[in-house]
């Protein structure tokens, strides 16, 4: 949502933009892959997989290998409906505003009540993950299982009746409600199509007002007691929730992205509070009128408890979600998990604002895949590092440790706590990259090699842009961000997708090897430092992204809807999804979405035959909030004329003829 991304720039820092490095990038990468791992990693340029660890959160089937992209590319569109290539279906499986379980109708006129809403699908969904159940023969099931669907935001304009008018605290607590997270159980019936089993003993809402445990070095630290909960030890909620991720152990990790949107400080605003975004109005969402924790005037600890990653276990709905603060305290953009060679458990992260870190956690103990339970601590304790992207191609990972890199007490980082609840200021210290807006990490499940999107930076390099609603000022007292006069994607409006490989290939490792994979653009616009280097379909603002089992890379956008079709985007029509051949960076659009929207999260069975992904914010105006009394002026994707307004949800794709999606 660019009401979210248009959040302003809070990295003051002088550290070294990304953009710097790749104008003096010059180093083959053939050459940085030589040095640093030697001919293992040198044998899948040729693309054959390195194959000889495969110890992912999520196995490829042994009879199966990457066969290619089996379907045609589709056009652009503009239509108000999703397309997909013949031979596909779609089926819409979990709106906003439909039961999780045996609760009450959504209501077409948006009248459901908080309480309603309490036992409905949230609002804005975005990252999903399936978690299988084991079917009778001992092995993950391809036709019932779990849903961990996240919800990001809410649109007021579109969640209540009259909007915002005679805001009230039920508005307030409507709105908390659909934040969060489902859990769902979905099975696919003798016909084929899925559906949300209704009643389930594991249908579960996690909320804005939902008891989280502060887990990790920050537990019961100074910085997050209130006056509610002066042990510093359980949160209300969770908010904000973009990507997300999943752990070999099966459980679900949900991002909490942009945390400060929510809070209003307008006191004096301290230099933390900054560093994050924290500003005098906030975005608008009013919960300070009714639940004074989000005046961060009054409650300073209270925005300290959020900017995490939350883990939850989807088997176990009486669960105690909890936030795993060893994770860091960043805009937390997803959490991808592999393993290192040694079984320890590596998580890649963005923090998505323009001119911040990609962060990497390895935990201390490595994961244990015969005994469950052994792995419920895991990700409270580890080791931080953030990315630095040297010129030459290579990369270091900076270990945000207290004590080392500059993290002493002098320089305000006391002890470990410290460093992850000002984790951007220590990544400054550290002296990390920024880059264009990292969003999400797809992990390739052989090789390893990692993917992030970087959806856009428009206001780098120039003046302000006026083609891209991203906010041209900055928080106040910040810098405006480094400008590159001689970088050729300054205002980078399109965003690309880097990758790397780590040393020797193990995700633990420190060092790595990185390039571009793809400078996103449109072919057809007259500057050429718009056109980008696509081969095949055109798009741009990359920012969901995904490994399938068989090594397709999915890439999904985020456009926002202030230039979507419009200005340099006006070639490019809905927001889409593209599929890459990692191996020849070829391109296909697999998607388009309805008016408004954009296209995020995606998951899969993992035979590949059934993909889950989420359209948010149909119907959303270049405003980015709904005219309540019009609600359908833009988009009724999906209910159509029997609809009263348009709904995010959580869509299932399916090939006629049973085949993976997107395979031959
Ligand atoms: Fe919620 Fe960065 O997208
Ligand atoms: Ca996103
Ligand atoms: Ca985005």
């Amino acid at each position: 949502m660019a009401h979210q991304d248009a959040d302003t720039i809070s990295n003051p820092s002088s550290n070294e933009h990304f953009s710097d490095i790749l104008a003096h990038y010059q180093a083959s990468r053939r050459e940085v892959l030589q040095g640093l791992g030697g001919a293992a990693l040198l044998s899948f340029l040729g693309g054959s997989l390195l194959g000889s660890r495969n110890a992912t959160a999520a196995p490829i089937p042994a009879d199966v290998n990457f066969g290619g992209i089996g379907f045609e590319g589709i056009s652009v569109s503009q239509e108000d409906t999703v397309r997909v290539p013949s031979g596909y279906s779609v089926n819409v499986l979990a709106p906003w505003g439909d039961p999780i379980s045996d609760g009450p109708a959504f209501r077409q006129d948006a009248s459901n009540s908080a309480e309603d809403q309490l036992q409905q699908f949230g609002m804005h969904s975005d990252a999903v993950e399936f978690f299988p159940f084991t079917g009778t023969d001992g092995k993950p099931s391809h036709s019932h299982g779990l849903l961990c669907i996240n919800h990001e935001y809410t649109d007021d304009g579109l969640l209540h009746v009259n909007g915002t008018e005679d805001w009230s605290e039920a508005k307030v607590f409507k709105s908390q409600y659909a934040h969060g997270v489902s859990v769902i159980e979905v099975q696919k019936d003798a016909a084929g199509a899925w559906r949300v089993v209704r009643p389930s003993p594991y249908a579960r809402r996690i909320t804005a007002r939902t008891d989280i445990e502060i887990s990790g070095p920050v537990a019961l630290h100074a910085a997050v007691r209130t006056a509610d909960d002066p042990a510093g030890k359980t949160v209300l909620g969770t908010l904000n929730n973009c990507a997300g991720g999943r752990t070999p152990w099966g459980t679900y990790l949900t991002c909490e992205e942009n945390f400060n949107g929510y809070f209003i400080n307008p006191g004096s605003i301290s230099t933390e509070q900054r560093r994050y975004g924290v500003s005098a109005a906030g975005f608008g969402y009013r919960w300070d009128e009714f639940d004074t924790r989000f005046r961060a005037d009054r409650h300073p600890n209270e925005v300290n408890r959020f900017g995490w990653v939350t883990e939850i276990d989807p088997f176990r709905p009486d669960a105690q979600p909890k936030k795993r603060t060893a994770m860091g305290r960043i805009k937390h953009e997803g959490a991808m998990v592999t393993l290192a060679q040694d079984g320890r458990v590596v998580v890649y992260m963005g923090d998505d604002e323009r001119n911040e870190y990609i962060y990497k956690f390895v935990s201390r103990q490595a994961y244990n895949a015969s005994n469950r339970e052994a792995n419920f601590d895991l990700l409270d304790e580890g080791t931080l590092y953030v990315a630095k992207f040297s010129a030459n191609g290579t990369g270091t990972w900076l270990e945000l440790t207290q004590g080392k890199n500059g993290l002493t007490a002098s320089n305000g980082f006391a002890d470990q706590a410290e460093v992850l609840l000002k984790t951007r200021q220590a990544a400054d210290r550290a002296g990390a990259t920024m880059m264009d807006r990292p969003e999400w990490v797809a992990v390739h499940p052989t090789t390893k090699e990692v993917y992030i999107t970087l959806t856009n930076n428009s206001n780098r390099g120039g003046s302000p842009a006026s083609s891209n609603s991203s906010a041209g000022t900055t928080s106040a007292g910040s810098a405006r961000p480094p400008v590159d006069a001689a970088n050729p994607r300054a205002r980078n409006v399109f965003g690309h997708i880097i990758r790397w490989v780590e040393a020797s290939g193990d995700p633990a490792a420190t060092q790595f090897a990185w390039s571009i994979f793809v400078l996103a653009g449109d072919p057809a616009n007259t500057d050429p430092n718009k056109q980008g280097n696509i081969q095949g379909d055109a798009f741009g603002s990359p920012d969901g992204l995904w490994f399938d089992y068989f090594g397709r890379l999915w890439i999904q956008t985020d456009v926002s809807t202030s230039v979507l079709n419009t200005g340099d985007y006006k070639n490019l029509g809905n927001n889409q999804m593209l599929c890459a051949d990692w191996r020849t960076g070829e391109i296909r659009r697999f998607l388009t979405g309805p008016k408004g929207c954009e296209i995020t999260g995606s998951t899969s069975t993992l035979d590949g035959t059934s993909m889950f992904i989420s359209i948010q914010h149909p119907g959303e105006p270049a405003s980015e909030r709904n005219d309540p009394a019009n609600p359908k002026a833009v988009s009724s994707w999906p209910d159509g004329a029997n609809g009263g307004r348009p709904r995010s949800a959580t869509i299932v794709i399916q090939r006629n003829d049973g085949g993976v999606v997107g395979g031959l």
